[in-house]
């Protein structure tokens, strides 16, 4: 020690060298903290400015691009803010415009979804003389038949004989093959989807392959799955179904039979799980507070449902369903049941309502995936329906078809219910337009013979009844 403080200079002492290092500790100090500090506010800045790209940032829908067929129309649709009920409720009641899709339907995302997946999994080839089966009310029929016709496919659509003119209308303009039915209950060998199934199974043995090559012959395949039904025209298949040589080229090019299935299909869950449900996420930046939809197959209920509750568990999702359909009962007592069936005062033999599209009377794969998340369910009328569907016209300019009337009435009785008024969001979807209506719903000559009233004072009457009033 004493060497050490005899080699300094005599100005040195300890409170020099004391001094010294706590310069440099509090300059060191002083550095790392506006460094730190600095960096902070940048990082802040950059997240702010990202949030507010994200809140500025147009949505892109239908961008400029030039898309691919009819086809490259569908989905991407845009989220419409109802003013007249949001304004009157103090809620943000976004509606889905699905009636934008190219086939005028949510049924659009449905249909393709069903083909691309035959087509990936070797079940479907395109341009083969191969026919698409379905048993549908009409929507979905329209749609297939869009996507078949770009595809290079034929269409047979099986429908029940009491649904709008129009619809077969459409069907007929896009080439399809339709064949009208009695109603009848799903146990029945004539009921419309085991109709349309059946005929897929005789695809090939029919009077619709007369001309072709090989009609005499037809042979199901094994596909694995109860619900997928594809038969070839092929020989090249062994007794049960299976084929030895997947690329065979007569078995590729020979035409099939397919049964689209949309009640069993699992490809319609997904449609709106991978689609519709992230591509709303994305138009409201992931503020849904509720989401309310009818239940035809169940597939739009249970995959966008299914994906808001993987996102938020919070989220609210809401049945609407329309008279003669047993899901109420189903969600609220866990029976499929409606008073109605019992009555046998059934106007229709699948769903006792002027309502097309929506209620069943049975459980489907489709529906099985979305009971368990469904939070609540609104019983609601044709009466409501109809002055909705008014209403939007009168106030908003909005023509629309029954399915998505009914879903505006279900939002605005949870609204009520739940005692919303801060501005939450609660999404539907806006199935259909108006135009696929005009001779039932939108028919008030119809309706009258009906005994339905059309009078949209209803809604002004539900939207001031007390909160809970419902
Ligand atoms: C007009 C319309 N709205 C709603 C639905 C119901 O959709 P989902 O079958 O996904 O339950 C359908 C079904 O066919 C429909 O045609």
């Amino acid at each position: 020690m004493k060497l050490f403080e005899l080699t300094l200079p005599p100005w040195y002492s300890n409170a020099v060298v004391r001094h010294i290092t706590f310069g440099i500790l509090i300059g060191f100090t002083l550095s790392v903290t506006s460094t730190s500090i600095s960096s902070y506010w940048r990082s802040r800045r950059r997240q702010s400015l990202s949030q507010e790209q994200n809140d500025l940032r147009p949505i892109e829908l239908r961008s400029n691009e030039v898309v691919r067929g009819v086809t490259g129309l569908i989905g991407n649709t845009p989220l419409v803010r109802i003013d007249s009920l949001s304004n009157a409720l103090g809620v943000e009641i976004l509606g889905k415009a699905e009636f934008l899709n190219p086939g005028g339907s949510v049924k659009d995302r449905v249909a393709l979804r069903i083909i691309e997946d035959a087509e990936r999994q070797g079940l479907l080839h395109p341009h083969t003389g191969s026919r698409i089966f379905e048993g549908t009310v009409g929507s979905t029929g329209i749609s297939i038949a869009t996507i078949a016709k770009a595809r290079g496919y034929d269409t047979t659509i099986i429908m029940p004989d009491d649904v709008a003119q129009e619809k077969v209308n459409a069907l007929q303009a896009l080439g399809a093959d339709v064949q009208r039915v009695r109603p009848a209950s799903i146990v029945d060998k004539k009921q419309y989807v085991n109709i349309a199934r059946r005929a897929a199974i005789e695809f090939g043995r029919s009077d619709i392959t007369k001309g072709l090559e090989d009609a005499h012959t037809s042979h199901e395949l094994n596909t694995g799955s109860a619900s997928v039904v594809v038969t070839t025209t092929s020989s090249h298949v062994n007794a049960e179904g299976t084929i030895d040589d997947p690329m065979d080229e007569d078995l590729l090019s020979k035409p099939r039979g397919f049964f689209a299935d949309q009640f069993e299909n699992r490809s319609n869950f997904e449609a709106h799980y991978d689609g519709t449900g992230p591509e709303i996420w994305r138009q409201t930046n992931s503020h849904v507070d509720g989401f309310v939809s009818g239940a035809g197959t169940g597939g739009t209920i249970a995959g966008i449902g299914q994906f808001f509750k993987s996102k938020n568990e919070e989220v609210q999702v809401v049945l609407a369903d329309p008279e003669g359909s047993g899901l109420y009962n189903k969600v609220k007592h866990g029976v499929m049941y409606d008073r109605r069936e019992a009555e046998g005062t059934k106007r229709r033999h699948q769903v006792d309502t002027v309502v097309e599209g929506i209620g069943i009377n049975r459980m489907t794969n489709n529906i099985d995936l979305g009971i368990p998340i469904i939070d609540d369910v609104f019983r609601i009328t044709d009466v409501e329906a109809v002055a909705m569907s008014r209403y939007l016209v009168h106030n908003d300019g909005l023509f629309l078809g029954s399915s998505s009337a009914c879903n505006l009435v279900a939002c605005v009785k949870f609204v009520k219910k739940m005692r919303w008024r801060e501005g939450q969001t609660l999404v539907t979807i806006l199935c259909d337009s108006g135009n696929r209506h005009y001779s039932k719903f939108w028919n008030d000559e119809y309706l009258r013979k009906a005994n339905i009233p059309v009078d949209r004072s209803i809604i002004d009457d539900l939207i001031a009844k007390p909160d809970s009033g419902v």
